[in-house]
């Protein structure tokens, strides 16, 4: 039994559509959020800026004692997770083979879209793991980098974030799709728009459900699930702490509270301080 917190991480306020999960699924576990919005978006940073932040990201979260790292991040995940996984002893998931597992199980025909950011497109991580279960998949990706932006000024219901949604998805639909997985942890923020483009016969999967699920096997494996809550989730941001909190209620509602502002730099030659004994 452990009550140290998960940690979670992302951009912005994506990674909050896994919190929201693991508070559903997971009562017990207390999570510490970290959101790189000073940063954000990361859907066409390079691989070595991905590598540079979530480094960073991580060493703060396990200064926050945090036992289990989710690395709520698809751009993240697509393109240095296992390079971020070799460098700490830390147990960290990503997103995205969760999420391309649980498409290779709600696929009938095979036919699968992906929505995701720019970088994510361009790695085929999606594609490439979802054949690992599915060798006939085919697979089709649209990378839709005016999302991240809307939904991180929560943008959520205007004519203009519909009409970006049309343009992304109606060509989509032409592929005759029975499944589309959310490929960005920010996507979520808009299901109830992009499920009325999709129509009633395409499964929208949000690899958040899955990454909770490998998460409560792993925690229990590991020994270090929680078992009853020893706190509230904390919220840590680079950036505007009022304006994460805005959106994030919106999807969190009152839950999400007391948002601070952290400045990596500051941690870090503070916790190299105390490794010093200063
Ligand atoms: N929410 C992240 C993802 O799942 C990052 C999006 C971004 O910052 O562009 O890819």
């Amino acid at each position: 039994m452990n009550s140290r917190p998960i940690g979670v991480y992302d951009s912005g306020v994506g990674g909050l559509t896994v919190v929201r999960e693991i508070s559903s699924k997971l009562p017990w576990e207390r999570v510490v959020y970290f959101g790189d919005t000073a940063r954000v978006p990361y859907g066409e940073k390079t691989a070595r800026d991905l590598l540079g932040f979530s480094r960073e990201i991580i060493e703060f979260l396990i200064g926050q004692d945090s036992k289990y790292i989710i690395a709520a991040c698809n751009t993240t995940a697509s393109q240095v997770l296992d390079d971020v996984k070799k460098e700490f002893d830390i147990p960290i998931i990503g997103v995205l083979r969760p999420g391309a597992y649980a498409a290779s199980r709600a696929t009938r025909t095979g036919r699968i879209g992906v929505i995701a950011t720019v970088g994510t497109t361009r790695s085929a991580a999606y594609e490439k793991t979802i054949k690992e279960y599915v060798p006939d998949a085919k697979v089709f990706n649209v990378a839709c980098p005016e999302l991240v932006p809307l939904i991180e000024r929560g943008d959520l219901n205007s004519a203009e974030t519909i009409r970006v949604l049309h343009y992304y998805l109606d060509p989509l639909m032409e592929e005759d799709i029975d499944v589309l997985v959310l490929g960005c942890t920010h996507y979520p923020y808009l299901i109830e728009h992009i499920a009325r483009i999709t129509g009633p016969h395409v499964e929208i999967v949000d690899p958040a459900t899955e990454t909770v699920t490998a998460t409560a096997a792993a925690l229990q494996e590991l020994g270090l699930q929680s078992q009853e809550k020893s706190g509230q989730h904390e919220f840590a941001v680079s950036g505007d702490p009022m304006r994460f909190a805005t959106v994030g209620r919106k999807l969190l509602g009152d839950s999400l509270t007391g948002v601070r502002q952290v400045n990596l730099s500051d941690e870090r030659a503070k916790m190299s301080a105390g490794n010093r004994g200063i």
